[in-house]
């Protein structure tokens, strides 16, 4: 079992001014799959923030799989994407091309997402749409893929059966 961090990119969410539904989305859909999530955070769309939660998660907490919910869209203060390639060490253009290609089969605005995907060090981040049903719609069409990228990233997890 791989663990996960969930975070929520919003204004309104941090500023607790709309209720956090897009990160307890995630996580149920993480969980569902076999993850644990052990780190949940709210930060506001500004790049700096961003860009410290990731790196937070991934150095300090060495969390495998980081999933972003929000801010890949076009309004001006959607920057989740720039945060996350600028600190990325490597791309992984193949989880967001899956994703929108999937999505697409949903709605035509699915092209609107800039969501990217990368790797820092030992983590993989995935950035996810905003609205719950849409980071759930996106999430479900890499979710299959993903543990075995982090078993290349970092070798096999360790479960219950290895450590009796
Ligand atoms: N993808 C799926 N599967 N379902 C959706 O409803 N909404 C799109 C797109 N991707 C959508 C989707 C829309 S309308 C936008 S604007 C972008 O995701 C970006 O969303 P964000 O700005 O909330 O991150």
């Amino acid at each position: 079992m791989f663990t996960a961090a969930v975070i929520t990119v919003s204004d309104r969410s941090h500023q607790g001014e709309r209720p956090d539904e897009g990160g307890p989305r995630v996580q149920a859909l993480l969980e569902a799959n076999g993850y644990q999530v052990i780190h949940r955070r709210i930060v506001p769309d500004e790049i700096e923030a961003i860009e410290e939660a990731l790196i937070q998660a991934s150095d300090v907490l060495d969390i495998p799989l980081i999933v972003t919910t929000g801010g890949t869209g076009f309004a001006p203060r959607d920057v989740t994407p720039e945060a996350t390639i600028g600190i990325c060490h490597k791309l992984v253009p193949g989880i967001p091309e899956a994703m929108r290609s999937a999505s697409l089969q949903i709605t035509p605005r699915a092209m609107l997402s800039r969501a990217a995907a990368g790797i820092r060090s030992r983590s993989l981040i995935v950035n996810l749409p905003g609205s719950p049903k849409a980071a759930e719609e996106n999430l479900r069409a890499v979710i299959g893929a993903l543990d075995h990228g982090l078993v290349m990233l970092r070798g096999q997890p360790m479960n219950c059966a290895e450590l009796s």
